[in-house]
Formats: structure tokens, sequence, C-alpha cells
């Protein structure tokens, strides 16, 4: 997605250790326009599909998560990574372990919101060894809900995450494809193609 692309472009910066840094419109300050653009393309991608509900993790995947319920006007369920008080009911959970930060969450979705004749859309900011968007299809399953697809906004496609994905046979659509960080700049996949 071109908007995208030229965004991050703009106002990315590659960080030691293939982190790129987005907190002028995604991971901090949210732009809100642009998670709106977002949403209307994820709607595009699965305007077929009846999607019933949109799951993503707290806390980034909210915002572009939001922007997609409200367009497709169905509810925005975050899975979170502690358990809060007022979570006393049963939980559907997963193990999630990030390497950027080298920490292992339970993340945890109430049975309540999440039925197995729902069909979800998974939403999050960054795919990149694909561990969190690994747990939410899990807690999918363990609900016996339908898997629609995933919607990334930034794909890290030199990492293994999509693969992961996608060779489950899930359905895979990032707005964004990095193809590299070479030389301190961003590469899409669409620059890698055309080379
Ligand atoms: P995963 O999300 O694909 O499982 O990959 P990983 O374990 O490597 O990522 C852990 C966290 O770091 C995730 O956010 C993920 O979105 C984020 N992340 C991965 N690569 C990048 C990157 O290049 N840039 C930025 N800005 N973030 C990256 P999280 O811990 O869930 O954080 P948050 O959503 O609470 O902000």
């Amino acid at each position: 997605m071109k908007l995208l692309e030229d965004r991050i472009r703009e106002d990315g910066l590659v960080l030691p250790g293939n982190v790129l840094k987005v907190n002028q419109f995604l991971n901090h300050q949210i732009d809100s326009e642009l998670m709106y653009a977002l949403a209307e393309e994820f709607v595009k991608l699965y305007k077929d599909e009846e999607i019933t509900k949109i799951l993503t993790i707290e806390a980034s995947g909210i915002a572009p998560a939001i922007m997609t319920g409200l367009l497709l006007r169905v509810p925005v369920l975050f899975a979170r990574k502690q358990k809060s008080s007022t979570m006393n009911e049963s939980l559907y959970t997963a193990e999630v372990y990030s390497y950027t930060k080298k920490v292992k969450n339970t993340v945890s979705v109430d049975e309540k919101f999440l039925k197995k004749e729902d069909r979800v859309l998974i939403i999050d900011d960054f795919l990149a060894n694909g561990q969190a968007v690994q747990g939410l299809i899990e807690i999918c399953h363990e609900a016996h809900a339908d898997i629609v697809g995933v919607g990334i906004a930034i794909e890290k496609s030199f990492q293994e995450g999509a693969e992961l994905i996608r060779n489950q046979g899930v359905r895979l659509e990032s707005l964004a494809r990095i193809s590299s960080f070479a030389d301190n700049k961003v590469h899409f996949v669409e620059d890698a193609d055309n080379e």
C-alpha cells in the first residue's frame, strides 16, 4: 500500500537489530487518518468474508483493529498480556514469546467474547517472528472460531512470521512488506521484485 510505504520512508527510523521505529504514526503517536486508510484496505481485501469479529493484541494492534471494526460494524476484541482484576471468567490463553523483548507473556481472552460461530479477522501492527499472531490463532482454535485471515500493517518479510502463518493455510494480507533494512534504509518487497 503506497500510502503506508511512503509514510514509513518518510518517518520510519531503522534501529540496530533490524527494528523499525514508527513512533510518529503507529507505536506511540497514532495517525488516526492513516489508521482509517489501513482499515479501508483491510475491508476491501476481506469484503466477502462475513466477518463477525476483529481480534488483535494489546497495545499497538488496537489502533488499526478498531478502525477496521468500525468500518465493518463488528466488535473488536483484544487479547490481554496481563490478567486484569476484572477478568474473573474462564479464559482462552496462549503463550507468546517476544524475541524482541525476550519475555514470555500469557495472553488471554474471555471465553464469552469468542464463540464457535465467529468468523474472525486477526489484525496486528507488526509481523516479525509471528509469535503474537500465532497466539491469536491458537486462541481462535480453542474457541473453535473460524479464522477468515490475518491483516498486518507492516510485515518484516525477512523474518519467519509470514511463512509460519501461511504454512498453516491461513490467509495473510500485509499492507507494507519489508524485504530488508540494508544500508539503514527500508526496502520493500516490491523494490526487490523490480530490481
Ligand atoms: P511478533 O510480534 O511477530 O511475534 O514478533 P516479535 O516477537 O519479534 O515482536 C515482539 C514485539 O515487537 C511485538 O510488539 C511486535 O509488534 C514488535 N516488533 C517486532 N518487530 C518490530 C519492529 O521492527 N518495529 C517495531 N516498532 N516493533 C516491532 P509488542 O511487544 O506486542 O508491543 P506493543 O504492541 O505492546 O507495542
